[in-house]
């Protein structure tokens, strides 16, 4: 992971999100609700992130503790299972807990610690800090001067998903990729042989035909025979005399569709090939890694 060049926040919208290696749960949302006087009330989230390492992002204000507790105890959790804390600025709301976790490394902005032991690294200096291969922290703007944010890398939810309960689940979830993929397929061909129809046959327009002027297709056999091909003898375009240039858009849009259609089915086709090997022999590697 590299440090954002710049950072937007934006609510997440459900309060767990399910990954591998991590699952991120909010245990508690924040807010801040400006007051008439002027004055405002805020509070911030506190979140948690369980997978190889159990790291707590924010622990809330002192009149959290108990929430903060339960929320734990809820996910099997008890205060010594947590390996590090992050605080992601110096405020009450963010640090009021850090008491309930003496044993793990801490992070209260650009200050990294364990126990008495304050350890080196270029948070200060902008560099992020690399908790593992699928955690962060960064620095990054805030309100405070020494602001910190933590970024989790959660790649590829659905499969991910289904590697939670273990190889079975696995090839289930590859059992379902070759549905998707097939439901893909149909969908495709369908289109393919829609777009080479519409290729084929030519546009709907106004031409004259034994002297009447007539709404219809003027390249199909209906009306000329099957001799000459729109597609190989332009001259053969002059006979659509309304829409203007309704021959062209029609040979550019079944072409792009002819494409997509074909990409979509070769793309489908390999992931249908794909899901019937991972049903058949499994994706799960490096068993050891889990715990
Ligand atoms: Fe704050």
């Amino acid at each position: 992971m590299s440090v954002p060049l710049s950072v937007r926040t934006e609510p997440l919208g459900r309060s767990v999100i399910r990954g591998d290696p991590y699952t991120v749960w909010v245990l508690k949302e924040g807010y801040c609700v400006s007051e008439a006087d002027g004055s405002c009330r805020a509070d911030g989230s506190i979140t948690l992130l369980t997978g190889p390492l159990v790291i707590v992002v924010d622990t809330g204000g002192p009149w959290d503790r108990q929430l903060l507790l339960d929320r734990l105890a809820e996910r099997g959790l008890q205060t010594g299972d947590v390996s590090h804390v992050i605080c992601t600025h110096g405020h009450s709301d963010h640090v009021g807990n850090l008491n309930l976790f003496p044993g793990a490394t801490l992070a209260v902005g650009c200050d990294v610690s364990q126990g008495d032991h304050y350890l080196s690294h270029g948070l200060g200096e902008g560099q992020p800090l690399a908790l593992d291969p699928h955690v962060e922290v960064v620095p990054t703007p805030g309100h405070a001067g020494r602001d910190t944010s933590v970024l989790v890398l959660i790649p590829a939810i659905h499969i991910h998903a289904t590697g939670r309960a273990g190889c079975c689940a696995n090839r289930c979830g590859m059992f379902l990729s070759i549905a998707f993929a097939a439901v893909g397929f149909a969908g495709a061909l369908y289109s393919l042989a829609v777009a080479l129809l519409g290729l084929v046959n030519g546009p709907t327009c106004l031409f004259s035909y034994e002297g009447k002027p007539i709404w219809g297709a003027p390249f199909s056999e209906k009306y000329y025979g099957s001799n000459e091909s729109y597609l190989v003898d332009r001259d053969l375009w002059k006979r659509c005399e309304e829409p203007k240039h309704v021959v062209e858009f029609n040979m550019v849009l079944f072409s792009i569709l002819t494409v997509a259609s074909a990409i979509e089915l070769l793309l489908c086709g390999f992931q249908a090939v794909n899901g019937l090997f991972g049903c058949l022999c499994g994706t799960c590697g490096g068993k050891g890694q889990r715990a």
